[in-house]
C-alpha cells in the first residue's frame, strides 16, 4: 500500500497548522498516512563544523528513513514573519546533507493555516517557488485563514471544506499514479 506522510512545520505542541494536516490526514481513505511532529526529530541549529564533528543527527537519519519509505507528503506549515519558521527550515536543511534530494520527486500538498486574514499567502508562495530545488512535485496549497472561525472539531467552513476535499483527492490520484 501507498503510504503519505503528514506533519507540520511548527514544533508547538499546540499547533493550529497541526491540527489542520491531522484532520486533513483523516480524509484520506486509499492511501495510508503517518502523521508525525517534527518536534520528536530535534536537531541542532545546522552548521558544517557540527555536521563535520558530528555527522547527520540521529533524529533526522530516522526522518530521512521515513521520508524514503513515503510515496507522498501532506505538509501544513505556519507563517513567521512573511516566511519559513526557522524549525522547519533547519529540519529540511540538515535533511539535505543526506543522500538525494529532500522529497525525492514525490507528489506534496502544501497546507498553510493562521490566525490572521492572509491564511499564509506569504510563506506558501515562498515554498512554492523553492519546493522544487527540494525535490518536490507540487501538487496544491491550501490556504486557511482566521483559523478560530473556519475550523472545528473535525470540519472547516463550507468553501474551505470543498476545496480541501478537491485538493486531497489531487495528491491521492498524483501518489496513485506514481
Ligand atoms: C515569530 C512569529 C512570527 C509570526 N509571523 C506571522 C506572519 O508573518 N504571518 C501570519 O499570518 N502569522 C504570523 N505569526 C502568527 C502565527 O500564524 C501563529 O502563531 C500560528 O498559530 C503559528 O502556527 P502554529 O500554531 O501551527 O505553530 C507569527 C508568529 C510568531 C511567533
Amino acid at each position: 500500500m501507498k503510504r503519505i506522510l503528514a506533519f507540520s512545520g511548527s514544533l508547538s505542541n499546540s499547533s493550529i497548522n497541526h491540527q489542520l494536516v491531522s484532520l486533513a490526514a483523516e480524509r484520506i481513505a486509499s492511501i495510508e498516512v503517518k502523521t508525525i511532529r517534527l518536534s520528536d526529530f530535534e536537531a541542532p541549529l545546522y552548521t558544517k563544523e557540527l555536521e563535520a564533528e558530528n555527522g547527520i543527527p540521529e533524529p533526522i537519519k530516522a526522518l530521512r528513513l521515513l521520508f524514503d519509505e513515503a510515496d507522498g507528503f501532506l505538509i501544513s506549515t505556519p507563517e513567521y514573519n512573511s516566511s519559513i519558521p526557522a524549525g522547519f527550515k533547519n529540519t529540511m536543511d540538515w535533511l539535505s546533507r543526506m543522500e538525494g534530494s529532500i522529497f525525492q520527486d514525490k507528489p506534496i500538498l502544501l497546507m498553510s493555516a493562521t490566525p490572521g486574514k492572509r491564511g499564509g499567502q506569504s510563506v506558501l508562495g515562498h515554498l512554492s517557488g523553492i519546493l522544487p530545488f527540494w525535490g518536490a512535485k507540487l501538487v496544491g496549497t491550501f490556504s486557511l485563514p482566521l483559523f478560530r472561525e473556519n475550523f472545528s472539531d473535525d470540519s472547516l467552513k463550507e468553501s474551505y471544506n470543498s476545496e480541501l476535499n478537491t485538493k486531497l483527492k489531487d495528491l491521492e490520484s498524483a501518489i496513485s499514479a506514481g
